[in-house]
C-alpha cells in the first residue's frame, strides 16, 4: 500500500476503533449478524446517513459515502454462495475486490482459503475490514488504492460482491474482471441488477432471495445472482 493510502487507512482504524469503543447510539456502529450470513458478524452503522453526517461534522469535510456500515445485497448472495459451497475457496488465494464491510472476504476465510486480501479504495472500508475480520476470528489483508488498472497476478479466486452499483464503475470494473478471467483467475460476481449488468457478458452460476432494507426496493426480498464472466 502507498504510505498517503497506508496512511489514511490506520487514521481510519484508529477513529472506528475509538467510535466502537464509545459504544452505540443511532448514530453509531453495532456488531450485529448479517441478516442472510449469520455466521458472519459485521459492525454496521444504526443509521448510514446520520453516521455520515456526524463523522463528516467531526472531520470538517467531505467523506466519502460509508458503503461499509451497511451489508449490501450482492454481498450477501457471493457470501451465502461461498459459505454454502466451500470447495470454491479451500485452499486457493483470494481476493475480495471493493469489499467494503470485508463480508465476502470473511466468509471466504472461514470457507477455507488459504489466503484471502480485500481491497477497496476507502480507507474507512480498509479500516471496517480490519475490525470485522477480528470481530470473526479470521484473517484477511487488507490493502488499500486502486487496483482496476492493474493486473491480478496470484489471485486464484476474484470476488466482487455488488460493484456494478454505477455506469462509470461497472465500465471499469467489467473489463478488469474480464481480464482477471482471461488472465486464469475464476471470477465470482454477486449482482442484484442495479441496472448495468451487461445482458452476454456474465453467465449466472445461482440466484438468491436475499433480505433488503434498501428503501428504492418495494419487496422485503430481492432476487440476487451470482454469476461469472462467459
Ligand atoms: C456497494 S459497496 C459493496 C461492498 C461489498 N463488496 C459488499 O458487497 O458488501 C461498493 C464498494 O466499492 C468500493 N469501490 C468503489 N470503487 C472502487 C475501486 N475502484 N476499487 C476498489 N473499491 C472500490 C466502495 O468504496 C464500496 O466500499
Amino acid at each position: 500500500m502507498l504510505a498517503p493510502v497506508r496512511d489514511a487507512a490506520a487514521a481510519a482504524l484508529t477513529e472506528l476503533e475509538r467510535e466502537i469503543a464509545a459504544g452505540h447510539g443511532p448514530d453509531g456502529l453495532r456488531l450485529a449478524p448479517t441478516p442472510f450470513v449469520p455466521e458472519v458478524r459485521l459492525h454496521l452503522a444504526e443509521d448510514p446517513i446520520l453516521w455520515w453526517a456526524r463523522m463528516e461534522a467531526n472531520a470538517g469535510h467531505r467523506l466519502p459515502p460509508p458503503y461499509w456500515a451497511s451489508v449490501w445485497a450482492g454481498g450477501q448472495a457471493l457470501a451465502r454462495h461461498l459459505l454454502d459451497h466451500p470447495h470454491l475457496v479451500a485452499g486457493r488465494r483470494v481476493l475480495d475486490l471493493a469489499a467494503g464491510s470485508g463480508l465476502v472476504a470473511i466468509a471466504a476465510a472461514l470457507a477455507g482459503a488459504a489466503h484471502v486480501t480485500a481491497n477497496d479504495i476507502d480507507p474507512y472500508a480498509v479500516a471496517a475490514v480490519t475490525i470485522n475480520a477480528r470481530a470473526n476470528r479470521v484473517r484477511v489483508a487488507v490493502t488499500g488504492g486502486d487496483l482496476l488498472d492493474r493486473a491480478t497476478d496470484g489471485t486464484d479466486l476474484l470476488l466482487a460482491g455488488d460493484v456494478l452499483y454505477d455506469r462509470a464503475l461497472a465500465d471499469r470494473m467489467l473489463p478488469f474482471l474480464a481480464r482477471a478471467a482471461a488472465g486464469g483467475a475464476e471470477v465470482l460476481v454477486g449482482d442484484p441488477d442495479r441496472g448495468h449488468l451487461p445482458p452476454d457478458r456474465l453467465a449466472t452460476v445461482a440466484s438468491y432471495p436475499v433480505p433488503t432494507t434498501e428503501p428504492a426496493v418495494d419487496s422485503p426480498v430481492r432476487r440476487v445472482q451470482v454469476l461469472r464472466p462467459s
